[in-house]
């Protein structure tokens, strides 16, 4: 990671920009130190607050760009930290699944959220370049969760029911330690 990249305030909600629509990000802006800069602050913000992503309207950008990373589990291999830029999502199939979520810029809450279970993704990069994807499980969970945030949703948005909201700390005591009991 560069060293010189700096650590940006994450807005949280209440914040307008978190209920807008980004602007897609300008042609003249790719491959610019403008975007570079943005996107590498972002990518240390994101780690250091730890999150598994972080959209530019999270940092006070109206602009389409998130970054996200999957940590590596014991099935699977970590996704470094990518940035994608103007993304379009478009579900494959119709599964949706549940799973747990909760975002830099609602701290200390997490909720059960339906997603779909893969999905397939068209973006550029910061040189401008375009990259096509594949996703399932959390990685798609967790780009659905950022594209979201381009267009001024939040998480809370798309619980089916708000009685699985809880607090980080309960949410550990009682929600992960039965559902590692299950394993
Ligand atoms: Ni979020």
């Amino acid at each position: 990671m560069n060293e010189s990249a700096r650590l940006l305030e994450v807005v949280r909600l209440g914040h307008p920009g978190l209920r807008a629509i980004a602007e897609a990000v300008p042609e003249e802006w790719f491959s610019s130190g403008r975007l570079y800069e943005l996107g590498r602050d972002m990518v240390r913000t994101m780690i250091e607050e730890e999150g598994v992503g972080l959209a530019a309207p999270q940092v006070a950008e109206g602009i389409r760009l998130f970054a996200y990373w999957v940590p590596a589990t014991e099935d699977e291999a970590e996704v470094p930290p990518m940035l994608l830029a103007n993304p379009e999502v478009r579900p494959m199939g119709t599964e949706q699944e549940e799973g747990w979520e909760g975002c830099l810029s609602i701290p200390g809450l997490r909720g059960l959220v339906p997603r779909f279970r893969r999905i397939k993704v068209k973006a550029r990069r910061l040189d401008g370049e375009p990259v096509s994807l594949t996703a399932d499980g959390f990685q798609a969970r967790v780009i659905q969760h950022e594209h979201d945030h381009l267009d001024g949703v939040v998480f809370l948005d798309r619980m089916t029911s708000i009685s699985s909201l809880a607090f980080e700390p309960e949410w550990e005591r009682y929600v992960l330690a039965s559902e590692d009991g299950e394993d």
